[in-house]
């Protein structure tokens, strides 16, 4: 009697089951037929009157009930589930034929690319790279350098102001100063590219913001002959082997004695044009063997230890290689321009 009882139970449960279309249907069926209320459950009830016998044998039927019952429920659960899979698949087709979306790839601007040129050169020459803060102190920027409040070299680099003693860095000097610090008397061997400000009024010749390249080495036996040597190798490297340097006297606070370095020009090979203004040299950087007001203040003895410093104008050479007229094109961000520097690989 209770056999057949539960034989419809699990037939009614199956067709339920198989009769529906969505999992919502599914799981509703489920709980009626499976549930706390369900007829399974209320048979279940009636065992409690039974002899030990019986419950035993209703226990294992009604068990093999429920079990058959939840594989059909399982089956139908999987169904359904890969009807949805299916479902998703024939509507989310990929259409191949559509054109695929194209991504313009940038360029290294012409700035960074003498940057990581001279970088090259000096690593291969035993130097490291070292870096320093663009917002920097009148400390650091000016007065460790042998420049004091009121000395008429500051004219020349007049900057942006945070407040009186904090300043938009006028050169990249300054981490000269602080590498000094670092290494406490040791030997140096550094170059510095970055960023530096001035307050100039912009034109086809002047920047507002523009780069160097700051060189440092000190060491027991440097001399004027290894500072001509490193700028030497820079000419070569960055004009080209034929290239010869000029040294002319110059005044940096800084640097004693300090020099201004020419690079022959390559365009007319030192015979005189319109991008050398008839002379042959090109005006390329600052340079000079470190004050010794500038070693003492920064911790180290100059009777034991001096050296070079240097300062690449970076615009300066992005312009003399790439024949550009107009130091604003590196700022204005004219992909026009840029595109030019574009490798062809
Ligand atoms: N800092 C100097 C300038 O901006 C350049 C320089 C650097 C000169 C190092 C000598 C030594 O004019």
């Amino acid at each position: 009697m209770v056999k057949d009882d539960l034989k419809k139970i699990v037939d009614d449960a199956k067709a339920a089951f198989a009769s529906v279309k969505d999992k919502l249907a599914l799981n509703a069926h489920k709980a009626n037929f499976l549930g706390k209320k369900g007829p399974l459950a209320a048979i279940m009830a009636q065992m409690k009157s039974l002899s030990v016998e019986e419950k035993k044998e209703l226990g294992m039927l009604s068990n093999v009930a429920k079990k058959e019952m939840e594989d059909a429920y399982l089956a139908k659960l999987d169904e359904l589930n890969e009807e949805e899979i299916n479902k998703k698949l024939m509507e989310e087709t990929i259409d191949v034929t559509l054109p695929g979306y194209s991504f313009n790839q940038g360029s290294i601007h012409p700035l960074n690319e003498i940057v990581m040129e001279l970088e090259d050169l000096f690593i291969g020459m035993g130097y490291e790279v070292a870096e320093g803060p663009e917002i920097e102190t009148d400390e650091y920027c000016f007065e460790k350098l042998n420049l004091p409040k009121g000395h008429p070299a500051r004219d020349m680099q007049d900057t942006f102001y945070i407040n009186p003693e904090v300043l938009l860095r006028s050169q990249t000097s300054p981490v000269q100063a602080r590498t000094m610090e670092l290494k406490k008397g040791e030997p140096i061997k550094i170059i510095c590219p970055g960023k530096v400000y001035r307050r100039d009024a912009d034109d086809a010749t002047h920047s507002h913001q523009f780069m160097q390249c700051e060189g440092l080495v000190l060491g027991e036996d440097i001399t004027f002959a290894n500072l001509k040597g490193a700028l030497l190798e820079v000419a070569h490297k960055m004009f080209g082997e034929k290239n010869e340097i000029r040294l002319r006297p110059s005044f940096f606070p800084f640097t004693e004695p300090s020099v201004e370095v020419d690079v022959s020009c390559s365009k007319c090979g030192g015979k005189g044009c319109s991008m050398c203004k008839g002379t042959g040299w090109i005006e390329v950087l600052g340079a000079g063997m470190v004050n010794n007001q500038v070693l003492e203040m920064s911790g180290y003895d100059p009777k034991k230890i001096q050296g070079f410093a240097f300062g690449i104008g970076v615009e300066r050479v992005a312009i003399l290689k790439n024949g550009i007229d107009d130091i604003r094109n590196f700022y204005i961000n004219d992909v026009r321009f840029l595109r030019e520097f574009k490798e062809v690989k």
